[in-house]
This record gives structure tokens, sequence and C-alpha cells, in this order.
């Protein structure tokens, strides 16, 4: 058995009092490190991590997910498996307490890889994932969220949100890449995303390859940031291509990656990277980025 790796991510963009997110970073990424010290999977430490930055209203995921132009919560969430590629996503639900843990069970209970909607939802009820009433995500806070973007006709992502925009001191997509004391590799995504989206807008978080990607021939990643940049730039593969097929090393190849997207798209965001090699790696073209990172028992929260 060798050593494990973690890192977790809360968003990029301009973050107002990053202090205030220590506390939760420390205590997700501790909680995930705990697991993976004594033997845990790191399918299992990206699951919890993911679970418990969705149940943190700070972060834009699960109970804190921003509001659509109707009102109402549509989150997306995706995880693999780098061991096997097996994969499971889930877009546009509203009535999934942590839809990260219905990722999971499309990935371990069914045939399929991603599934959508009312469906994606009937399949969790099925399968005892925890339901929620939409009220759930339509707190005071996200309502009013939701009001002002309304009032200045826009729409407002994570903490890119801030860049003159009135949910300055918010939000983030979150996510969590792993290397197991085995040496396989594991990744997670979830996000509310853009606050008076359309309804039916899906971003990259829940798109394996494009906000979500592991293989343990090369890496594990999670992205953050306009979900149309990654997806048009395919980046969290591109990290795995980078590594496995060019030979760069992981944290020179999670650079490339945001090199190529500024480059290509003059893409906004960010993204975090757990090598094979088991190097921790982030990189960001936004001015900050929330991240925790474990590496066989020492840990470092950054908030910049
Ligand atoms: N990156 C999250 C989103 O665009 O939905």
């Amino acid at each position: 058995m060798s050593g494990y790796s973690l890192m977790i991510h809360g968003g990029a963009g301009v973050i107002r009092n990053p202090e205030r997110f220590e506390p939760s970073l420390h205590r997700i990424v501790s909680a995930g490190a705990d697991l993976l010290e004594r033997g845990g999977t790191a399918r299992d430490a990206v699951s919890l991590c993911v679970t418990l930055l969705e149940d943190d209203p700070l972060y834009n995921a699960g109970f804190g997910s921003v509001l659509n132009a109707d009102g109402v919560a549509e989150c997306d969430a995706a995880i693999m498996d780098g061991r096997d590629l097996s994969a499971g996503a889930v877009a546009g639900v509203g009535r999934i307490k942590n839809p990260i843990l219905a990722a999971r069970t499309v990935m371990e209970n069914s045939a399929h890889v991603f599934l959508i909607g009312a469906g994606a939802e009937a399949f969790a009820r099925r399968n005892n994932v925890e339901m929620v009433p939409e009220s759930y995500f339509q707190t005071p806070e996200r309502l009013a969220d939701l009001a002002r973007a309304k009032a200045r006709n826009e729409t407002a992502l994570d903490h890119v949100a801030s860049q003159g925009a009135p949910s300055a001191k918010k939000l983030g997509t979150v996510g969590a890449v792993a290397r197991d004391r085995a040496g396989n590799l594991a990744a997670a995504t979830s996000t509310g995303g853009m606050t008076n989206k359309l309804p039916g807008r899906v971003g990259d978080s829940p798109v394996i390859g494009a906000g979500v990607f592991a293989d343990n021939a090369s890496c594990a990643v999670s992205c953050t940031g306009v979900g149309e940049h990654f997806l048009r730039t395919s980046l969290a593969r591109t990290v795995g291509f980078l590594i496995e097929d060019l030979g760069l090393e992981t944290q020179a190849a999670t650079d490339e990656a945001i090199r190529r997207l500024v480059e290509k798209v003059s893409g906004v965001g960010a993204l975090i990277v757990v090598g094979r090699d088991g190097v921790c790696a982030r990189a960001q073209s936004t001015p900050g980025l929330l991240t925790a990172s474990a590496r066989d028992g020492v840990i470092n929260v950054k908030t910049a």
C-alpha cells in the first residue's frame, strides 16, 4: 500500500472574504483524508467530500444551489472511477438532496451513464436516494440572488458573478479528486450552475470529459468556472491526454490545460487534478480558487 492524495475545490472567481471558507474546506478535506488514511477507496472519498460540500450552503451545489430563471434549482453532478472508467451523472434535477449520490447510484445501479430531469429523479427515488421538495433549495439568500440577477438582466456563475455583479460574496461549484492507497483514482463534480440560467441549461459539471474525468492511466480532474468554456474544450479529458499521451507531469499538464482554455475560448475557470503519481495540482484563469488538499496527513487550504 502506498500513500494517498486528495484535493477538493469550492469554486473559482473573485472571492470576497476568503477566510470564511477555510474552516469548511479544512473540515471536509479532513473527513476525506481520514477515510483514505484508513484504506478507503478514492470513489468513496470523492463521494463523501462532494456530499459534504453539497450540504454546506457556502457553495453552489446541493443545498446552496443557485436558482434558474423560473426560480427553481436544476442541479448537475457526476462521478467517475479511474479503475474501469465507470461513471454516473445526473442533470437538471431539483428534488434530490445530494445530486452526487444520485450520480453515484446511476453509476452503480444502472446500465447507463447519464440521466436527466424527471427520469433521473424517478430513478433516484426508486433507489432510495434522499428526496426533498423544491422549496429546500429556495432559500431566502438564493431567492435574493435571483431577484438581483433578474433586476440586472444577467446570469451569474459561481464566484465569477462577483465581477461587478451582485452575487459578490459567493458561490462555487464543488468537486473532489483522489488517489487511494491502492493507487486508484476517482473524481466528482457537483453544481447548481448559474443564477437566472435558462431552464434546461446544462453546464460542464455532469459531462464526462468536460467537468470531470478519472483514469488510472493518467489522472483525476474536477473543473469549475463557466461551463460552456469547459464543454467546448473537453477540458477535463484534455488533462488526461496531456499526461498519458504526451507524457507531461501532473502540474505541467494542469497548467497547459488552463493555457489552452484561455487561448482557445478565452475561458474563465479553474481545475484541480490528482495525477497517477499522487501529485495534487491546481490551475486557474480566475483571480481566486478555493481548494484544500491532503497528502499523507499534510493538509493545505488555499483561498486565492
Ligand atoms: N461549471 C459549472 C457550470 O457552468 O454549470
